[in-house]
């Protein structure tokens, strides 16, 4: 078996591999015949060296569509990630996304092996603040629980009360601000400012934000949703709650990825515009292929560092570089506020 995959498919084997491909919706994203069948020719051999080596392939939503429709064992937003990687009985894992999801894997998963196919892959968000920054917002504010987005590094997590997500950090912050007149938001200041709005706290003396930004998100001009509003009449915009807010204020809809995918799903609208990284449209449009989704995107360079070969290469040969560690004396620190985030989030009680 490990011989076969490394030698790579037969002619029917590649062929059958192909059609899979394009069942799947990548013929309907535009991948052509000769497209198809390089992707084919990786997918074979990392799907079969995947269950040899019994290693799992969790991917985010913003990977690319090769990655997420070809060999993903489940595709998510971050907190779909982080659950399900947990719950994982894989030996390892491969993770799709960027660094700090493969730290929180490594966390919640200590005794697997987790590996980062393009390890320089980061966050414009996760690299705005450090643990020393996060301590001295403490003690300015002390008191105020600390609240910090996923989009952090483990030190960063471990200086925290709780880790958020874009699909429960309004709940979180509506239940910590239930207890406190002050919390601390860091380090997205946009998302932090459609927090402070959605919730009506006065920004700086309730909610204390850092000045962090998504280099994808913070980028949109809100402008131009006016004129896609005409030129396509009808169309339902959703923006992710990265967005700057003079974007978020125009829009249908804000919220993270997967709540944008369930509202594309629950609605019926003449169209859709997912105002976020380029691949929650392309998987948009291979999971709705009767829906009608209008362009406004960005790439992410760091979601889009990985490719099919880096994951192969990774399954193959795994080098030091690729592999993610946490200091156990961070991980146990950062991994208590992970878990409060699974028991606010979950938890159906109101705040
Ligand atoms: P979610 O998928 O959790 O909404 O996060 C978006 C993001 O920016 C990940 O990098
Ligand atoms: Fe970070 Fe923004 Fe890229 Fe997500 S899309 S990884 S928040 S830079």
């Amino acid at each position: 078996m490990a011989l076969k995959a490394a030698v790579g498919p037969s002619p029917s084997e590649l062929e059958t591999e192909a059609a899979r491909l394009a069942d799947k919706g990548l013929a309907g994203l535009g991948y052509r015949d000769e497209e198809l069948e390089r992707a084919a020719r990786l997918t074979w051999r990392i799907n079969r060296l995947k269950k040899e080596k019994r290693a799992v392939i969790p991917a985010h939503v913003y990977q690319r569509p090769e990655i997420l429709l070809g060999v993903a064992d489940f595709i998510g937003d971050s907190y779909k990630l982080a659950k399900l990687g947990a719950a994982s009985d894989a030996k390892c894992i491969i993770f799709c996304g960027v660094r700090f999801m493969a730290e929180t894997a490594k966390i919640l998963s200590p005794d697997k092996e987790v590996l980062l196919p393009a390890p320089e892959a980061g966050c414009s968000l996760s690299e705005s603040i450090s643990a020393a920054d996060v301590r001295a917002l403490k003690k300015r504010h002390p008191g105020a629980p600390v609240a910090v987005y996923i989009n952090t590094t483990a030190a960063v997590k471990a200086e925290c009360d709780v880790v958020v997500t874009s699909a429960n950090a309004p709940k979180i912050l509506r239940k910590l601000f239930a207890e406190h007149p002050k919390v601390i938001f860091a380090p997205d200041a946009m998302m932090g400012r459609n927090l402070a709005k959605d919730l009506g706290k006065k920004i700086g003396e309730e909610l204390v934000i850092w000045d962090g930004t998504c280099l994808v998100h913070d980028n949109f001009d809100a402008a131009s949703v006016e004129f896609y509003r005409k030129m396509y009449p009808g169309v339902r915009i959703l923006a992710h709650f990265e967005c700057t807010p003079a974007l978020t204020s125009v829009v249908d809809y804000i919220g993270g990825t997967g709540d944008m995918m369930k509202w594309v799903d629950d609605h019926d609208a003449s169209s859709y515009m997912l105002i976020t990284e380029c691949g929650l449209g392309d998987l948009a449009r291979a999971r709705f292929p009767d829906k009608a989704f209008v362009p406004m995107c960005r790439l992410c360079p760091h979601m889009k560092a990985a490719t099919l070969e880096r994951v192969l290469s990774a399954l193959e040969s795994p080098s030091a570089s690729r592999r993610v560690e946490v200091p156990a004396s961070v991980a146990a620190r950062a991994l208590r506020p992970i878990e409060r985030m699974f028991e606010m989030s979950e938890d159906r009680s109101a705040a």
